[in-house]
């Protein structure tokens, strides 16, 4: 397994993946639009296939993930707990202090990954996104860091 920084050139494979992955996929221009110096992005490839990437921000000494995504293909192998591990070693090593996340309520897979990493619910956003049947909550988790 390699683990390398995304580059723009990464990011229509990148998007194939999140289509097939998640039932609410970045658009490309989210893609496009987190290049910024604030961003930490990394994929981890496996024989030059993209088995999963991440895409965060870094604000002082806070973090927020935006996207950790599995191809399909590689879902249920525990590479989502080596992304989320990789991201967790490499913000301590920056000495980032919080990691933040927002999840849908119903996302149970993220949201279990979550917990089995010791992140908690700080709070709750009544309704945020929009579904097939109308809106749902947004949980916001947090993970101390340090
Ligand atoms: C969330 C996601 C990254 C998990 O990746 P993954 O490689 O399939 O996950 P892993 O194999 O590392 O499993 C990690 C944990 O996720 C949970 N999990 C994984 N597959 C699961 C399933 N089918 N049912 C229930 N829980 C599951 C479990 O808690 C598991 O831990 P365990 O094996 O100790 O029980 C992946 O499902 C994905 O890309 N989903 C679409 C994008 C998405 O929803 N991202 C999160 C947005 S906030």
């Amino acid at each position: 397994m390699t683990q390398q920084a995304i580059t723009l050139q990464d990011i229509a494979e990148l998007h194939k993946i999140e289509l097939a992955a998640n039932p609410y996929p970045w658009p490309v221009s989210a893609f496009t639009s987190s290049f910024s110096a604030l961003y930490y992005n990394f994929k981890l490839t496996l024989e030059q296939q993209i088995v999963g990437y991440v895409f965060c921000k870094i604000v002082a000494d806070q973090a927020e993930l935006f996207n950790i995504c599995v191809n399909p293909y590689f879902q249920g192998k525990g590479y989502g707990k080596q992304l989320l591990q990789q991201l967790i070693n490499d913000l301590s090593a920056k000495k980032i202090t919080e990691l933040w996340l927002e999840v849908r309520a119903s996302n149970h897979i993220a949201i279990g990954l979550y917990e089995s990493f010791g992140f908690a619910c700080a709070d709750i956003r009544p309704n945020y996104y929009t579904n097939a049947q109308g809106a749902e909550d947004a949980h916001i988790m947090c993970l101390y860091l340090l």
